[in-house]
């Protein structure tokens, strides 16, 4: 049967990952806003690119979840983004409330659906949307992970002089400036950074990366980054619609791994038709346990602030 996606948030992020959903062959898509025309007029275009890309889904914008109903998938982008100047914890208390009431409309029309939140603050709204969806843990995710660690490993492929998909590295953490771009078990086809590049660079690299998302922003001045967060977005639902058991770093809500209790954080996570299927653990080095309890004191300050 084919598969239903559902990406509320018409916007840079949502359209991005409305056209990859279609080009990746993932299914029937349903795009959402609370603009009249907007996804309306966006998914009327990606829809006639069919002939010419080869897809024979149906796109369809618009303002009613009614027709979301039945949605495998469900991807909330909607809400504000970033301009220069802006921290994500700026967005926090606007988008909170446009994140709480995508999730409960999304999950009224489709209970069994696995929600892939993208709204920033990530880790907080993905948060938000557990609580109030009522889902279990497994079936709801935040992304952002895939999209920095995406972008880690463009600046070591860059700096090594190698293909970019050959560079084998993870965020893990918050997203936000104390993510963890780690370092250690980061590598060029099973060989270390670290045999490849000067300590200087990889810190170099590593600071590039925890503000990687601003030095978009500040380019764009308008908004900020939306074709690697949507297709990173797509890359998620479609290890969950392929059940394909990819590792993807993601936002997941852990309940003792790592020796963390009670908040979403950036781990490695096995996707599949469950959603997140397992957290895959693994024992960090003090320096990196640190990081990680930064990163969890920042995430558990964005919860207290969703007043949920
Ligand atoms: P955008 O401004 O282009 O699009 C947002 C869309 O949401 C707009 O079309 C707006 O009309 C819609 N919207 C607002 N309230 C709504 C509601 N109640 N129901 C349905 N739609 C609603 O913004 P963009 O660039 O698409 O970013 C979207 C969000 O994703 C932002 O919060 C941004 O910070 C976040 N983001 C997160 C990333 C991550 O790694 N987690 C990466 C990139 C963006
Ligand atoms: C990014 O990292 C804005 O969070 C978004 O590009």
């Amino acid at each position: 049967m084919r598969k239903k996606i559902t990406i509320i948030g018409a916007g840079n992020v949502g359209a991005t990952a409305a056209h990859w959903a279609v080009v990746r062959g993932l299914g029937d898509v349903v795009l959402l806003d609370v603009v009249e025309g907007v996804p309306q007029g966006k998914a009327l275009d990606l829809w006639q690119s069919g002939p010419v890309e080869n897809f024979a889904f149906g796109v369809k914008g618009s303002n009613d979840y009614a027709d979301t109903a039945g949605s495998d998938i469900v991807i909330i982008t909607a809400g504000l983004a970033r301009k220069p100047g802006m921290s994500r914890d700026d967005l926090l208390a606007i988008n909170v409330s446009i994140v709480k009431t995508c999730a409960e409309e999304a999950v009224k029309y489709s209970p069994d659906c696995v929600l892939i939140v993208v709204t920033n603050p990530i880790d907080a709204m993905v948060y938000t949307a557990f609580k109030v969806s009522g889902l279990p843990r497994n079936r709801v995710i935040g992304m952002a992970g895939v999209l920095d660690s995406a972008r880690y490993r463009t600046f070591l492929a860059d700096a090594i002089g190698v293909a970019p998909m050959d560079v084998n590295a993870m965020v893990m953490g918050i997203h936000g400036d104390k993510m963890m771009p780690l370092v250690r078990l980061a590598n060029v086809a099973g060989i270390p950074i670290t045999d490849l590049l000067s300590e200087e660079k990889i810190n170099e690299i590593v600071k590039r990366t925890q503000v990687g998302g601003m030095e978009i922003v500040n380019h764009l001045k308008t908004g900020s980054a939306f074709y690697t967060p949507g297709l990173s977005a797509i890359e998620m639902a479609e290890a969950i619609l392929k059940d394909s058991k990819r590792v993807l770093p993601c936002a997941a809500y852990l309940e003792g791994e790592f020796g963390i209790s009670g908040c979403f954080l950036g781990v490695p996570v096995v996707l599949g038709e469950k959603g997140v299927e397992r957290i895959i653990e693994f024992k960090l080095t003090g320096e990196e346990k640190a990081a990680m309890n930064e990163s969890v004191a920042a995430v558990q300050d964005q919860m207290t602030a969703t007043g949920l």
